[in-house]
């Protein structure tokens, strides 16, 4: 068989990001005219698409790795490539002998700004060469490859890569390297291209996706304008941070009916002592006046976030801050980590000394804080009629079907007859911490059956 009837499988681990750096790889594989699939198997080649913000994430993957060995070893000819954040991370170990028998079973690794190179050192790697390419570069933002999207209704699209804050606990501006924005005309063209196929949502990505900067125009202006090419097309955007939270960025997502009114901005630590430790360039004064100027401006805004608990040095004192600050803004969710010391980084340096139990009982005491709050900010949407993209099958049943609100809360209703990618009005009837649940509204009903 030649090479190019081969089958590639590729799993991703990690961030938005990775999974929209995932469908670029695709693209590039399925234009040089590889066979995708997604049964493991069948695979004669196996990518895996990595991440590296945490310790527990890499270990997963080592994991991972081990498995394809045995794969490899019924299979000798498999090959096996590493991409993304650990391959740039981790080159070294994944190539030394030092790698106990999991090094020496990767035949590629792949940083993030070298995916076009992947079809040449698969060619290599079929002829005993073990690939490796972790350059990091100043300008690739994969503008001109098409991304192969497999759901028509969402689409990921990233908007600009890297990260220049270097906050002292993040590999993320060593794994991805510096910030570079797309062009905005190559963002509109895709978002058209998006609106032309006929998907509903699409999700602008960047590690820091409010410093889109690109020649005049800052994220504002882009949000603005991929807002106004398909009004019935729903905007989001992610990550935040608050750094860079313009009032001129929040006037555009109050001002834009089809940009969501959901913001995802990660506060990390509730103390001035600690995010001064971490590097994250605003207090907590800056941080409650953001939100407090978001929610003035922004009514129903939905608000989530990322918090770090059991940073070095953080005190009881620092953690009830940080509980303080849940409380006072009451987020709609939390995406809540244990302090996990990454070699290489400034933090790494600082002794980890906040012991395992006590990370473990406080991360235990953010994440029934937060599961509170949710459950309250949910029933508050009992009784109401909210808007609801619809997207498919419940995963929990099969008489059950699932979508989104503005907000980006799960809502799940009974099977009827409305179409994947539609809005639909859904009364909601009761709520938990994680969903709402609720039945159609009437003229739902008669809108579908005039449809069918
Ligand atoms: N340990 C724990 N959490 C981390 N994050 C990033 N680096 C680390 C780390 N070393 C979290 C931050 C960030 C999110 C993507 O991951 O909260 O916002
Ligand atoms: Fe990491 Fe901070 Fe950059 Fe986010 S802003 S990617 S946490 S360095």
């Amino acid at each position: 068989m030649s090479e190019k009837d081969k089958k590639v499988y590729l799993e991703t681990y990690g961030c938005q990001m990775n999974l929209a750096d995932s469908e670029v790889v695709l693209s590039l594989l399925n234009d040089e005219g590889y066979t995708l699939t997604d049964d493991i198997s069948t695979a004669d080649v196996i990518l895996v698409n990595t991440c590296s913000v945490r310790e527990h994430a890499e270990k997963r993957i080592y994991g991972r790795l081990g498995e394809f060995k045995s794969l490899k070893n019924k299979k000798p000819e498999i090959i096996v490539g590493v991409l993304g954040c650990m391959a740039e991370r981790l080159r070294e170990k994944l190539t030394t002998e030092k790698a106990k028998g999991v090094g020496q079973e990767v035949d590629l690794i792949i940083g993030p700004d070298e995916y076009r190179k992947l079809p040449e050192l698969m060619m290599q790697a079929w002829h005993g060469d073990r690939g490796i390419a972790v350059q990091l570069s100043r300008i690739e933002t994969y503008d001109d490859i098409n991304p192969l999207r497999t759901n028509g209704i969402s689409a990921w699209l990233s908007v600009m890569r890297g990260c220049d804050k270097f906050c002292s606990f993040c590999v993320v501006p060593f794994t991805r390297g510096r910030e570079r924005s797309r062009p905005l005309a190559s963002i509109v063209q895709e978002v058209e291209t998006l609106s032309s196929r006929g998907f509903k949502e699409i999700t602008l990505l960047g590690q820091n996706v409010n410093s889109y900067q690109s020649k005049e125009s800052d994220f504002a202006d882009l949000l603005g304008t991929v807002a106004n090419v398909d009004s019935t097309i729903r905007i989001r955007f992610v990550t935040s941070h608050p750094q860079d939270m313009s009032d001129k960025l929040i006037k555009a997502i109050a001002e834009h009916k089809n940009i969501c009114k959901y913001i995802h901005l990660p506060f990390q630590s509730g103390s001035d002592r600690i995010l001064n430790l971490m590097n994250r360039n605003y207090d907590r004064k800056h941080y409650l006046n953001l939100v407090h100027k978001i929610k003035s401006l922004i009514p129903d805004v939905s608000l989530t976030t990322d918090i770090i608990t059991g940073f070095p040095a953080e005190t009881e004192e620092d953690h009830r801050q940080t509980l303080e600050v849940m409380k006072e803004v009451q987020f709609d969710g939390s995406f809540m980590f244990k302090y996990s010391p990454r070699e290489n980084t400034p933090s790494y340096k600082m002794a980890d000394d906040v012991p395992d139990e006590i990370k473990i009982r406080r991360i235990n005491e953010i994440i029934e804080t937060q599961t509170k709050i949710s459950l309250t900010k949910n029933s508050s949407h009992i009784g109401k009629t909210l808007e609801v993209l619809v997207e498919g099958e419940s995963k929990k049943s099969t008489s059950e079907w699932q979508g989104r609100t503005d907000g980006n809360k799960m809502v799940i209703f009974p099977i009827g007859k409305f179409l994947v990618g539609t809005y639909i009005n859904v009364i909601i009837e009761r709520a938990n911490s994680a969903t709402l649940f609720g039945f159609l509204t009437h003229s739902n009903t008669q809108t579908a059956e005039k449809a069918a």
